[in-house]
């Protein structure tokens, strides 16, 4: 609950400038199941010059309100599909958890070059839980 409500904060304060990551996949509405492996892709706009830090994904359950860690790393986007975007994928397992409505959220931890301090940001998809 109290990462959402951070991850709500970032989004708002962040709003007013250009996100540097977005979920290309999975897209809304995506069936993922307990146990079972699934895709997070992670475009990155490589035109406003972040240096990555980390990369945090977590999947947050609408029935429990519990967010569960699925990777916490490093963020290292190298595949081009254009010249201003980079991405990564990640392959994730869902753990146990609830059938039901959740939250994938993608938190980017950056620094800007000539700035101080790491910023935060996040994107988010809504997907289908199907639990054990
Ligand atoms: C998800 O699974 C349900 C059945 O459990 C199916 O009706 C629905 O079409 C699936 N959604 C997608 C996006 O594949
Ligand atoms: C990347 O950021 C630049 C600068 O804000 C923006 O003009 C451009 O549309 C963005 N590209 C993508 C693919 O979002
Ligand atoms: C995520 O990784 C960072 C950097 O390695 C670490 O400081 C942090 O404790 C980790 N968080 C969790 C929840 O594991």
């Amino acid at each position: 609950m109290k990462y959402i409500i951070l991850a709500a904060l970032a989004t708002t304060v962040l709003a007013e400038f250009q996100r540097g990551i977005s979920i290309v996949a999975p897209t809304v509405g995506t069936n993922v199941t307990s146990g079972v492996p699934f895709l997070v892709e992670v475009l990155k706009n490589t035109t406003l010059n972040q240096e990555d830090v980390g990369l945090k994904i977590n999947i947050v359950s609408f029935i429990d309100r519990v967010s569960r860690p699925l990777y916490n790393g490093t963020f290292n986007p190298t595949s081009s599909i254009s010249s201003t975007s980079k991405f990564q994928d990640f392959i994730v397992v869902p753990p146990d958890m609830p059938s039901g409505g959740a939250t994938v959220t993608v938190g980017h931890y950056f620094t800007i070059k000539e700035d101080t301090g790491v910023k935060f940001e996040v994107d988010q998809v809504e997907v289908e839980v199907h639990g054990h």
